[in-house]
Order: C-alpha cells, then sequence, then structure tokens
C-alpha cells in the first residue's frame, strides 16, 4: 500500500481517481477546494485509508504537514477549461501555474519520488501540424492552456535529487464521474441532443480534438504510479488514443446517430481557436499503456446517466466549472468566497535600501547612537530640500506640533482651531499646553479644512489655527493666512502628510509660521518614528530646539564632546523630544528619494483613478488647481446611500479579501474623550460627519506590485459590484 496524495481530489478526475486508487489498497490524502462540495467523495469517507483536507491550493503554504507519510502526488487540482480559466487569468497563473510550481517544489523537499502532473492536450493550442506529438512545438491559445505549459515546464525541470517528475497530458476527457461535467464536448452533446433534441456546432466542427474516457484517464495516473522512477522521470507523455482523434463535425455525427431524432445546428462563429490531432503512440510505446473505452460505449453511459438525473443537469450550476467557480470569485470571502488574493497586503509598507542599513550600522559602530552629527546633517538636508530657514528634528510630528505651540506661549484660555479630520495628535497636543481644541468643519470635497468654517470659529481667545494638509493634499493655504493676518492668528501647518507637497509652485514648509512634518513608518519618508518642524522665524527655531531636548541651553547634545566648554543651563522647563542619530541614519537616505517615491505613488493613484471613475458607488477627493500633492493616502468616498452595508463593513470586507485598509480619519468631535469633554455635537460639523461615515484609505505605496494595484482594484470592484443596492 502506498500512501497518495492527490491534489483535486474531489473533482470531475480526481473523484473518480481516488476510488480507484482506494479500490486498489491505496491510502488517499485528497486536498481540495470543495468548490462543488462534498458529495463527490463522501461515500469514500468511510473509508479508513481515505483522508480528506479541504483547502485551497494557493494556500497550499497553510498546510504544513501535508506531505507527511505520502508516497505519490498527483497534482490534479487548478482552474480547468478554457472559459473558466479566462475568468481571472490572473487568478489562473496563480493558481494553475504558480501554485503547482510550488507544490512541486515542496514535495521535492519533503523528499517525496513521484510527482504526477496533470497538463492537458490544449498546450498544443492551434496544432501547428497535420498531428502534433510530445516533440511538436506547443502553441497555447487561451490562459488556460498557457498556465498548464508554464507549469509543466518549470515541473518537470525540477527533476534530479531523488525526484522524478511526469506529466501527462490528457485528451479531452468524457463519461460519468460522481463530480459530474457537462461542459465537455461529449458530455454536452449528449445531454443537449437527449433534452434539445439539437447539437449546437460552433465554428462548422472542423476542429481537431482527441478524447478520453475520465476511467481509463485515471487507470492511467495509477498505472504510472507502478511504473519503474527511471522510466519516466522527467517525461512528458500525450494521455489518450491516436485513434480517438475526431473533428467536432465527426462527434456530433456520432452522438446524432445515436439519439434518434436530434439534429446539428451550426453556428459559424467560434470562440474556441483550438484545433489539435494528436498522437498518443508514445505512452504506447514506451509505458505499454492504452485506453480501455470506446467513445461509443461512453455515448451510452452518459445516455443512461441523464435520463436517470435527478437533478437539472441543464442549468445545475454544479455540472458547469465556470457558474460554480464563478460563484466563488463573485462572492465576497467574508461571505465563504475566495478572497482576491491569497496572502495579506499590508496597508502600507516602508521601502528601505542598503544605504539605510549600511548608515544605521555605521551609526551603530560610530559610539554616538543619539542626536548627534547625523541629526544636524539632516536638519541642512532638509533646509534645502524645503527652501526655508530653519529646520529642527524632533521625536515626532506629534513632538513637533507640541513644541510650536509652546513656543507661541499658547496656554490656558487660549483656542486653537483645527481640523476634525486629522489624527488625534492634532487636538491632544492643543490640550496639553491648558488650551481649548475648536473645530472648524472640512470641504467635504477635499477633506481640508474649509477656511470660511475657520472666520465663523474665530473668538477674541483665538491664538492659532492648526490646518491638515489632509492625505499630501495641500489647504487652501492662501486664504487660511488673509483670514490669520486680519486675526492676527499664527499658522502651524500640520504637514505629517505632506512632505514633498506644493501649493502654488511653493513647498510646503515655506508658507506660513511653522510646518510640522511625521516621518512614521506609513508617511511618505520615514525615520521609524520622527518628526520635524521648519520656520523662517530664528526666535522660535532657537525655542523648539531647546525645548527638544528639555529646555537646556542650546547644543546640551554636544555636553559630552571634549569641545564643549561650561555647563549646561535650564532656561525652559522642555521636553524630551528630540530625534535620534539612528532615526536621522534612515533620513538621510530616505529624503534623497522622496521625489520618486511621490512619483511611484501617483502612478498607482492613476492607475486607481481610471479604474473607479465608472464605479457611481465610490468617489475620490477633488484635486485643487496649482497644488502639488504628496500623494500620501488613497482616500475613497463610499456612497453608503447606494450600498447595502457600511464603510466599517466594507472595510472589513476588503480585509477578508486580503486587503489592507485604512481609515484617516473619524472625525475627532464624536470620538469620546472630545465629544464628553467639549460637549461636542455630531451635527455641528456636518462634513466632518458625513466623511466621517464614508471614507477610508487603500494601499497605495512604492512597494506595491502590479500585481498588488490590481487585486485591491479587483477588490474593491468586486464588493462594489456585489453589496450595491
Ligand atoms: C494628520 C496627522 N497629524 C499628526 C500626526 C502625528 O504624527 P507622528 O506619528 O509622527 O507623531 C499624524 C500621524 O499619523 C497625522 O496623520
Amino acid at each position: 500500500m502506498n500512501k497518495i496524495l492527490v491534489t483535486g481530489g474531489a473533482g470531475y478526475l480526481g473523484s473518480v481517481l481516488c476510488k480507484k486508487l482506494l479500490d486498489e489498497g491505496h491510502a488517499v490524502k485528497c486536498f481540495d477546494r470543495l468548490y462543488f462540495g462534498v458529495e463527490p467523495v463522501k461515500p469514500l469517507l468511510k473509508n479508513k485509508r481515505f483522508e480528506l483536507i479541504p483547502g485551497n491550493i494557493l494556500n497550499i503554504g497553510d498546510f504544513s504537514d501535508i506531505f507527511k507519510g505520502v508516497d505519490a502526488v498527483i497534482h490534479l487540482a487548478g482552474i480547468a477549461n478554457d472559459p473558466t480559466a479566462e475568468l481571472d487569468p490572473q487568478l489562473t497563473h496563480k493558481i494553475n501555474y504558480e501554485s503547482s510550481v510550488r507544490i512541486a517544489r515542496q514535495a521535492r523537499k519533503y523528499g517525496i519520488k513521484r510527482f504526477i502532473f496533470a497538463s492537458s492536450c490544449s498546450v498544443y493550442g492551434k496544432g501547428l501540424s497535420d498531428i502534433v506529438n510530445e516533440d511538436s512545438p506547443l502553441n497555447p491559445v487561451s490562459v488556460y492552456a498557457e498556465s498548464k505549459m508554464n507549469a509543466e515546464r518549470e515541473i518537470v525541470a525540477l527533476k534530479g535529487d531523488g525526484f522524478h517528475p511526469i506529466s501527462l497530458r490528457q485528451a479531452t476527457l468524457y463519461g460519468v464521474s460522481p463530480r459530474m461535467r457537462v461542459d465537455l464536448a461529449i458530455n454536452l452533446m449528449v445531454l443537449h441532443a437527449l433534452l434539445k433534441r439539437k447539437i449546437f456546432i460552433w465554428g462548422g466542427g472542423e476542429q481537431w480534438r482527441p478524447f478520453l474516457h475520465v476511467a481509463d484517464a485515471a487507470d492511467a495516473f495509477i498505472y504510472c504510479l507502478g511504473l519503474p522512477l527511471s522510466d519516466v522521470s522527467g517525461r512528458i507523455y500525450n494521455l489518450g488514443s491516436t485513434k480517438d482523434n475526431l473533428k467536432i463535425i465527426d462527434l456530433a455525427n456520432i452522438v446524432k446517430d445515436t439519439v434518434k431524432g436530434t439534429k446539428l445546428d451550426i453556428i459559424p462563429e467560434n470562440p474556441d481557436k483550438r484545433s489539435y490531432r494528436v498522437s498518443c503512440d508514445k505512452i504506447v510505446k514506451e509505458l505499454k499503456w492504452k485506453p480501455k473505452k470506446r467513445i461509443e460505449d461512453g455515448i451510452e453511459e452518459l445516455m443512461e446517466f441523464f435520463a436517470s438525473c435527478k437533478t437539472d443537469a441543464l442549468n445545475d450550476p454544479l455540472f458547469y466549472n465556470i457558474k460554480t467557480v464563478q460563484g466563488f470569485v463573485q462572492k465576497p470571502a467574508a461571505l465563504g468566497g475566495d478572497p482576491i488574493r491569497a496572502d495579506f497586503l499590508p496597508f502600507s509598507l516602508p521601502l528601505l535600501g542598503k544605504e539605510e542599513e549600511g548608515e544605521v550600522i555605521d551609526t551603530l559602530r560610530s559610539g554616538w547612537l543619539t542626536r548627534g552629527p547625523k541629526t544636524a546633517r539632516l536638519e541642512e538636508m532638509f533646509k534645502e530640500y524645503i527652501g526655508c530657514k530653519y529646520s529642527i528634528c524632533v521625536s515626532s510630528c506629534t513632538a513637533a506640533l507640541h513644541l510650536c505651540l509652546a513656543a507661541l506661549g499658547i496656554k490656558k484660555g487660549d483656542e486653537v482651531i483645527t481640523s476634525p479630520i486629522t489624527w488625534p495628535a492634532t487636538a491632544n497636543v492643543i490640550v496639553h499646553t491648558g488650551a481649548t481644541p475648536v473645530f472648524a468643519d472640512v470641504d467635504r470635497e477635499t477633506l481640508n479644512i474649509d477656511p470660511s468654517s475657520i472666520e465663523k470659529k474665530i473668538t477674541s481667545k483665538t491664538k492659532a489655527i492648526i490646518p491638515v494638509h489632509m492625505a499630501g493634499q495641500p489647504c487652501e493655504i492662501d486664504k487660511i493666512r488673509k483670514i490669520a493676518k486680519k486675526h492676527k492668528l499664527y499658522i502651524i501647518e500640520d504637514a505629517a502628510h505632506a512632505i514633498g507637497a506644493s501649493y502654488k509652485g511653493k513647498k510646503i514648509g515655506t508658507l506660513s509660521d511653522f510646518a510640522c512634518f511625521s516621518f512614521y513608518p506609513i508617511k511618505n519618508m520615514t525615520t521609524i518614528e520622527g518628526g520635524l518642524v521648519v520656520t523662517n522665524n530664528p526666535e522660535w527655531a532657537e525655542k523648539i530646539r531647546v525645548y527638544s531636548l528639555h529646555g537646556v541651553s542650546n547644543d546640551a547634545w554636544k555636553r559630552y564632546d571634549s569641545s564643549f566648554k561650561g555647563t549646561i543651563e535650564v532656561v525652559y522647563p522642555g521636553f524630551k523630544y528630540n530625534m535620534t542619530d539612528v532615526q536621522a541614519s534612515l533620513g538621510l537616505h530616505q529624503l534623497p528619494k522622496l521625489d520618486s517615491f511621490i512619483r511611484e505613488r501617483k502612478l498607482i493613484v492613476q492607475q486607481y483613478n481610471d479604474a473607479f471613475r465608472e464605479l457611481k458607488e465610490i468617489s475620490v477627493p477633488k484635486q485643487l488647481r496649482e497644488i502639488g500633492n504628496a500623494y500620501h493616502l488613497y482616500i475613497i468616498i463610499l456612497d453608503i446611500d447606494r450600498m447595502k452595508i457600511t464603510r466599517d463593513e466594507f472595510m472589513d470586507a476588503l480585509k477578508k479579501e486580503n486587503i489592507g485598509v485604512g481609515l484617516h480619519f473619524r472625525s475627532l468631535h464624536v470620538q469620546q474623550y472630545y465629544k464628553d469633554t467639549f460637549k461636542f455635537k455630531s451635527s455641528s460639523l456636518p462634513n466632518a460627519m458625513y466623511l466621517s461615515e464614508r471614507i477610508l484609505s487603500l494601499p497605495m505605496y512604492p512597494k506595491m506590485t502590479q500585481y498588488d494595484v490590481d487585486t485591491v482594484i479587483k477588490a474593491v470592484k468586486k464588493l462594489i459590484a456585489y453589496y450595491k443596492k
């Protein structure tokens, strides 16, 4: 007895094969996605030698002990037949090609000697000669055939080190199986002849095709299990019978003659470009194997099956690969469908190179880890990049914002106006100074603070405005400056998202009293944690520098240096907000890449915009003219009135599709602390409220591959199609 792992063991061929293997005394591990349910192998479950492992070969890596105790692998699993494979060519490629090769590699790694791959005669596509054999050039004309060809090529090339792969290029199967299919030429003709008295012939029926009974195919796989490994290793065989090649029209006439009263309906156009006549002499000659069943016997058997079939074979989706697979592909993973991708795509990933690694190691070995020469160098680089007079690197953007308020002497009794659509840090730091945060509403179209709403919130206590450049799109800073000038208010830009952005040709960081940037890992560039304040005012710059390092006299970081004279002096009760040289090491190499990172983000934005333009259920923030967007976040606004699910449910559903998502942001005025402390009413900021329930952010970062971008688009479209009203 051998233990055989059969992937796709509950399928059309698999269910016949598993039964035969058990009948011959083998033990069977059946791995199957169970698209068609457990029914086809249900009778086998009683057998102690049969083990059913439900799973998708896309996730084969999650089944670590699947190869344990296995003597041979018969790999059948995959998306089968041409139209089903065309449903999602990328998915077909992943399943039929990448996953197949992965399974073969793993089998090899686990020391399994015999690996039989179910390939297909479709690889001949539009046959390049009158009759093709295993040495003929391949000419696949479908996604399915191409995926089989590529998988076969790599799998047979894995031969060696005790691994013996063999590939069987199967003819078109026919016959009855516990997992019945009618989307196969002979099966469908018999069904149509019986129920419609009509056989449809596309393209005149001149195309050639080899045929093989499903039971013969199963026997061939079992036969190969018993052959000496050296005879079959790395070999490819056409699986069928040379005499059972037929033109479709001839096949139709055979069926027509068997089922009395049947007519042929010839349809000139033909979506199927395949035509191949295949020699199966090699398997007869070298392996001494040939099929037993005759096509005529198969037709009789099919007639009997359909005559006694209890379900509506014409319409039962379980009888058609395309209908059932399409159901799983279209159904959200949250409801049991297949996720758009097998692995989880994180919402964001930094892009760090060897330069960053080298610089960090250099710093670690230098003996000086915290604020020091590298932080100072980074500040110089920023000054040049932004075109401002002063720049101070700090521990975070939160620290940067706090330091600006402190430098301005904002205190209890003061009010600071900001946006409610922001990260809590923006308002939290106002609270930490003792002042009161006042939220102005945002513009529904841009997500940025609305200048007209700012004006309405100004009182005699207002001291400053903190506009937030949401998602990398600058606010209307000209208008905000005008208001600030009129009311003698300071402006601190929360530019956490806007490093690299510009407004009317000028870099963000040069347009108001202060701008604060963030280098948190999801930001456009990172120093792990980190932030930066820029200003053109020397007094504020000096204060912020001192405040950021305990409030002790300037250059305190040099106090252990041999050149440092005297003692340190506390001049303010400062904070511990400095950056470290380890962090700065990353920044020194991230900053020169920043503009290219933004360009790459923009390319993704363009693809998303193009893909989503036609969807009425989502919109994107309006792009203002005369601004240079830093493209930090790709936010979509979900029209929940057109959807059957809420935004939160939509986000959860996207995660189930294995797409990471973010929420930037739920309005602060409805969040517990702010609501309870400042008694904000949710209706007081209608636009913020509106957006709060509708926005979500999709992955968008330079490290994404084209596949990542494509799967995000597919997942969004899939969920919209499924959940729209
Ligand atoms: C708008 C905004 N402001 C401030 C911050 C705080 O940045 P940091 O994490 O660097 O303190 C963030 C962080 O995500 C943010 O999104």
